[in-house]
């Protein structure tokens, strides 16, 4: 794998930031070359610089060899006279940003090489799904930095054009959202066949849990196998199954909502 960048920037810290860095720092990144540049630095973010020793907030980390963007949309704009004295022409700036397209942040920076990537909350917990595109100007060194620092919270691919990453966030960026959902419908359900709120509510996140670890634990076996391992013909999963996988059933219903993320993403892209 390639090495980590020496030196790198993270431009907002908040919970997305927050997590990469702590990921980095964890899977072995050199405080030394770290500057985070933060304006309302959170106690956890003051308490993790006193431990781990990065630059919080310096005069003026120039030119680092990665500069990450974890700032809010919204917050873009008011950033780029600082992020343009911190990038140089051969910073690679990787985004996160969501709804900032490539050729956008081009424009507000003088970097030459950028990814943008969509993550995704679990990346909170080392267990993010994350996809992104480069620019050409991206170098073979430049996407090992990305997937470096990418798989340091999770799972990341290359999506081979950018226009595919509002199908990233409407799949995995959102995803999140539709399991935590799935959960409630569960427990909802589980209430409607006589267990009580609680209970139903406790048993269905466990179910989510538990199922979602066996299948972190065999990465190997598709997901159908998994389903048919559990699904004994003519049993009761399978008197379930027959009714989510009817013809307007759970596949139907999922793709609809994810064309709805996808339309959604691109529209807030402009
Ligand atoms: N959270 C997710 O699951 C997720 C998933 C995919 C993509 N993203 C993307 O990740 C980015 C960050 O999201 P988040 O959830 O981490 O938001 P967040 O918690 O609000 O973090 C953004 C941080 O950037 C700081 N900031 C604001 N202006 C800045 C500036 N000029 N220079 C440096 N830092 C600045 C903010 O400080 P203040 O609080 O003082 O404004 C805040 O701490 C967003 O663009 C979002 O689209 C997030």
């Amino acid at each position: 794998m390639t090495d980590w960048p020496r030196t790198l920037a993270l431009a907002g810290a908040g919970k997305m930031g927050g997590a990469m860095l702590r990921g980095w720092l964890d899977g072995g990144l050199k405080a030394e070359g770290v500057a985070v540049i933060e304006p309302n630095p959170s106690p956890e973010l003051v308490a993790l610089q006193a431990e781990r020793g990065f630059a919080l907030n310096p005069p003026a980390p120039s030119a680092p060899q990665a500069l990450v963007l974890a700032v809010k949309p919204q917050a873009l704009a008011a950033a780029a006279p600082t992020l343009q004295a911190v990038a140089g022409p051969d910073t690679l700036v990787i985004s996160v940003v969501a709804g900032k397209t490539i050729a956008e942040l081009a424009a507000r920076l003088p970097a030459r090489a950028i990814a943008r990537v969509m993550p995704n909350t679990p990346a909170a917990v080392g267990r993010g799904a994350s996809a992104g595109a480069a620019n050409s100007a991206v170098s073979p060194l430049q996407r090992g930095w990305t997937e470096r620092l990418m798989r340091a919270v999770g799972m990341f691919e290359w999506v081979a054009d950018e226009t595919l990453i509002d199908a990233v966030t409407a799949l995995s960026g959102s995803g999140p959202a539709y399991v935590f959902a799935l959960v409630e419908a569960m427990a909802r359900a589980g209430e409607a066949v006589g267990l009580s709120a609680d209970l139903a509510m406790r048993l269905a996140r466990a179910t989510v849990e538990g199922a979602g670890e066996l299948m972190a634990r065999e990465p190997q076996t598709p997901a159908a196998v998994l389903r048919q391992n559990v699904t004994s013909p003519g049993g009761t999963t399978a008197a379930a199954l027959g009714v989510l996988q009817a013809r307007d059933g759970l596949d139907a219903l999922l793709a609809r909502a994810v064309v709805a993320a996808r339309d959604r993403a691109r529209e807030l892209g402009g």
